[in-house]
């Protein structure tokens, strides 16, 4: 049997953190435009020798004037900053696969990539919001499917170009005096529903492969998207059976597309909590829920997590079959309806006891506790085969990021799930990601 890969750990930066008042606890109130915050966290995170750097983009604002400003500068761009800076570190910008274009995104990370020594990834998106609609001439989010659809053309694209230059160290050409090997840059004439691109892309692949992709989601549509095209889901899992359905669906679902089973790994978005006691952590999370005005009445979160209207829930009963089930008006990620509907369904719980799962955040796993608790709860769903690792969704940066650097990770390691330092490695082959050229090949062929 091979060997299991290491606990894959991933820190998401949303500005000040993921808390809305996040912001408040920095010296700097414009924290979320200093790239010395950045690169702060970026090294705290590299001291403890994180997988890579994720980051969530909306191109749009989101948040009022009270809160910590999500998703104000661009991802690529910061990322590219940061990688000048900290060595080793994945550097994972998200891109929306429905308002970028699949050549700008290719040259943009092909040229992050062979920067930084292979440390380039994407997390694809498909944007969902209205207002982000509007931004780029749309007046509504274009719709689901047609959506997804471009988001495979996209992925398509976006891949083709990165193959379409490779380099060599030598071969014949060398002595006929050319820099490269012409043979190894070719056109992808591509003609799709939504793209036409002649190519070859003008960045050459860097030495060390193609960069990672990351895809969040949670509908069928994303998980075969996935399935087809990524090395890595991201993805919202509270139940830990959700969570082992999921990864050995995809175990199956990939050998759809010629891949092997496991070349996708799955990593939920976690929520750390961590105090020096179970009791400070407690009271720390109902202080982090309190201060960032999420509802304390329980049907009213409920009630904001899935769109319903407070007058049908009761709080002591669960929801019905029917509640549990995607609303056709549905307009929000489906990943984030299925986590806590999962709960729900799986635990039957009642709508206080399903608001208290979902009381800080919406839709991914909360873990509180002391640093022993909370590295066990990731253990426990890393050595079930419930997840390959973790999207850490900080709440309060770079206090959060310090805490599981200095105090959580030092016992991921201890219980050798999770690498001493770096290696000369690229970033795909840090995360395991296993590259399957040769089997596309063969397919397409
Ligand atoms: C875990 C997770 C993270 C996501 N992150 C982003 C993001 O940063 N920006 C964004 O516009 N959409 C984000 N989305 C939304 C999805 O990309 C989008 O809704 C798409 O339709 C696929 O998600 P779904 O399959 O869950 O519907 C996220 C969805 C999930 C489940």
């Amino acid at each position: 049997m091979a060997e299991k890969h290491h606990l894959i750990l991933t820190l998401i930066i949303h500005g000040a953190g993921s808390h809305k008042q996040a912001w408040r606890a920095l010296p700097d109130r414009d924290a979320f435009l200093s790239l010395d915050h950045y690169l702060e966290v970026a090294r705290i995170a590299h001291r403890g020798t994180f997988d890579a750097l994720w980051l969530p983009d909306i191109p749009m604002t989101i948040s009022p004037p009270e809160h910590t400003p999500y998703h104000s500068v661009d991802p690529t761009l910061l990322m590219t900053a940061i990688a000048a800076q900290v060595p080793d570190i994945g550097v994972v910008p998200t891109i929306s696969t429905t308002y970028s274009h699949p050549f700008t995104t290719a040259r943009n990370i092909a040229t992050l990539d062979v920067l930084s020594d292979g440390r380039a990834g994407i997390n694809a998106i498909m944007s969902y919001a209205d207002r982000a609609a509007q931004n780029y001439g749309d007046s509504d989010a274009i719709p689901y499917d047609q959506r997804q659809r471009r988001a495979n053309e996209f992925l398509e694209v976006y891949r083709q170009l990165g193959e379409s230059w490779t380099l060599s160290d030598g071969g014949p050409w060398r002595d006929q005096g050319l820099l490269f090997d012409p043979a190894l840059r070719r056109e992808i004439n591509y003609k799709g529903e939504f793209y036409q691109v002649r190519g070859p892309l003008n960045v050459p692949q860097a030495r060390t492969g193609r960069p990672l992709l990351s895809i969040a989601g949670g509908s069928e549509q994303s998980l075969d998207l996935a399935a087809r095209h990524a090395d890595i889901l991201y993805a919202a899992l509270v139940h830990k059976g959700a969570a082992r359905d999921l990864v050995r669906d995809l175990h199956t679902r990939v050998q759809k597309y010629g891949r092997r089973p496991g070349s996708l790994k799955v990593m939920p978005g976690l929520v750390p909590v961590i105090g020096s006691t179970e009791e400070e952590a407690r009271r720390k999370l109902e202080k982090l829920a309190l201060e960032g005005g999420y509802a304390t009445d329980p049907v009213q979160r409920i009630s904001d997590l899935l769109g319903y209207d407070p007058a049908t829930l009761h709080p002591d009963r669960p929801l019905t079959e029917e509640q549990l089930r995607l609303p056709a008006s549905w307009k929000r990620p489906v990943g984030l309806f299925h986590s806590v509907a999962d709960v729900a369904r799986r635990d039957n719980l009642s709508v206080r006891e399903l608001a208290r799962v979902f009381q800080l955040d919406i839709g991914h796993r909360l873990v509180v506790g002391t640093p022993e608790s909370v590295a066990e709860q990731m253990l426990d769903w890393w050595r079930d085969d419930a997840s390959h690792g973790f999207a850490i969704r900080a709440q309060y940066l770079p206090e959060d990021a310090t805490l599981l650097a200095d105090e959580v990770i030092p016992i991921l390691r201890k219980a050798g799930a999770f690498p001493e330092g770096y290696r000369k490695e690229s970033l795909r082959e840090r995360f395991g990601a296993h590259d399957d050229a040769p089997e596309r090949a063969a397919l397409a062929g």
